[in-house]
């Protein structure tokens, strides 16, 4: 494996695919999965709770999205022109998610979210975006901006961009506020109203719930002004239940977008919403001066389709949410108790089978109180959990294929790791 990261190294910028690192005392390669185990190439077992980043609901492997994938195969695999599967996808989207009529494909959520913004822009004919502090919406040009601004905190609405290499330009088009602060949303709105096209939110955002009444003012202050309500469901989306965070929360926004589950571990995303907005996309009427550009050569890949189709006819049995709903609700319980126990402050904020540790004792509703903790032991934590062999990046995404035995050895590793880094 040493080889393996030393190669990393040589061809990749830090040895790394994306944007992501384990610290290098940790670092690994990874080479078989199976259910809720991943096996690095020393053949080193380990409990996986980051899942691909979250794509892996059903845990690795799973036979019935195995076998659908060995019969697609032979098939093309990318047709760029309809293919049988790609449609019946689309179709089961529909069905499943609360927002949509009709679906457009991605590739990557930051394709979705790029998609689903310029919809807006397209519908409303207005150019700014209001996200939220703290909100990770992918890698697009807009979407990077105040994810994890540094200090000095720019002060709202100003956003500071994640990345170099962003026009400045674009930073005139983006509005920042506090999430679950919906007086700041009010107040801003009211003196912007006829500019935004926008208010783009992760429902939950990271892994901060929306306070009680939150996602609702959005949605009323967004039908009071002509502005579009886009949900990122990128996450939430067949996690927090089987029509997402729409259905989790009650609260219907215009669009939605997609990634992550619905490829079944393969890349695919989607951008959803009524017909009325998403035939804008529609490459019949590219005359059309409203035409919205959506597409890419691998949209509707007819693997991911597959994929896809078969994972969600998994999480559409009996009692997957409820075991959802157990095992993070075990996890989070746990790990209060556990810091508790050792005097640490500390929580596992998140709902469903999403779970994040933040070394703080403080009330966590937005950016700011997210940051409040202990950041350098925070991650000092999660590295001494992946050393003791359970996969996390501070953010544990679980996976139906968890048992209960796993949870316990998640808690008792927790608790190792607890006990390591207060000595
Ligand atoms: C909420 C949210 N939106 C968008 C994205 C971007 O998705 P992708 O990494 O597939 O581009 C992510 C990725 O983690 C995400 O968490």
């Amino acid at each position: 494996m040493e080889e393996l990261l030393a190669t990393a190294d040589r061809v990749m910028p830090g040895g790394t695919f994306g944007s992501f690192a384990l610290e290098r005392d940790v670092d690994l390669v990874l080479k078989k999965g199976k259910g809720s185990k991943v096996y690095d190439s020393n053949g080193r077992e380990y409990i996986d709770c980051v899942n691909g980043s979250g794509p892996m609901l059903l845990g690795h492997a799973h036979p019935s999205v195995v076998a659908a994938l060995r019969e697609a195969v032979e098939w093309p695999s990318n047709t760029y022109l309809l293919n049988e599967y790609g449609i019946q996808l689309a179709e089961k989207l529909v069905d499943a998610i609360p927002c949509a009529e009709q679906i457009k494909y991605g590739v990557t959520g930051s394709d979705a979210t790029l998609y689903a913004m310029r919809l807006a822009r397209a519908f409303t004919g207005r150019d700014k975006i209001l996200k939220f502090e703290g909100g990770f919406l992918g890698g697009n040009e807009y979407a990077l901006m105040s994810m994890r601004p540094g200090k000095p905190l720019p002060d709202f609405p100003a956003p500071k961009p994640d990345s170099a290499g962003i026009p400045r330009v674009l930073e005139q088009q983006v509005l920042i506020a506090p999430f679950n602060d919906l007086s700041a949303v009010e107040a801003l709105v009211k003196s912007r109203s006829q500019e935004i096209a926008a208010i783009v939110v992760e429902a939950q955002q990271r892994s901060i719930d929306p306070r009680p009444g939150f996602l609702e003012g959005l949605r009323a202050l967004c039908d009071a002004n002509g502005i579009l309500l886009i949900f990122d469901e990128v996450v939430t989306g067949f996690r927090l239940a089987w029509g997402g965070a729409q259905e989790r929360y009650g609260v219907v926004p215009d669009l939605a977008a997609y990634g992550k589950v619905i490829g079944g571990g393969l890349p695919l995303s989607a951008v959803a919403g009524p017909k009325e907005i998403m035939q804008l996309a529609d490459p019949r009427r590219a005359a059309d001066p409203r035409y919205c550009f959506i597409g890419g050569t691998t949209c509707g890949n007819g693997l991911a389709a597959v994929a896809g189709m078969a994972s969600l006819s998994v999480l559409q049995e009996q009692g997957v949410y409820q075991r959802f709903e157990d095992v993070g609700k075990r996890f989070r319980d746990g790990a209060k108790e556990i810091f508790s126990r050792y005097g640490l402050p500390g929580q596992a904020i998140g709902a469903g089978p999403i779970a994040q540790i933040v070394l703080t004792d403080n009330p966590v509703v937005d950016y700011r109180s997210s940051m409040s903790g202990n950041l350098a032991l925070q991650k000092k934590l999660a590295s001494e959990i992946v050393r003791r062999g359970v996969l996390n990046h501070g953010k544990f995404y679980f996976s139906l294929a968890i048992t209960d035995d796993d949870m316990g050895r998640i808690l008792s590793t927790l608790e190792d790791s607890v006990k390591a880094v207060m000595t």
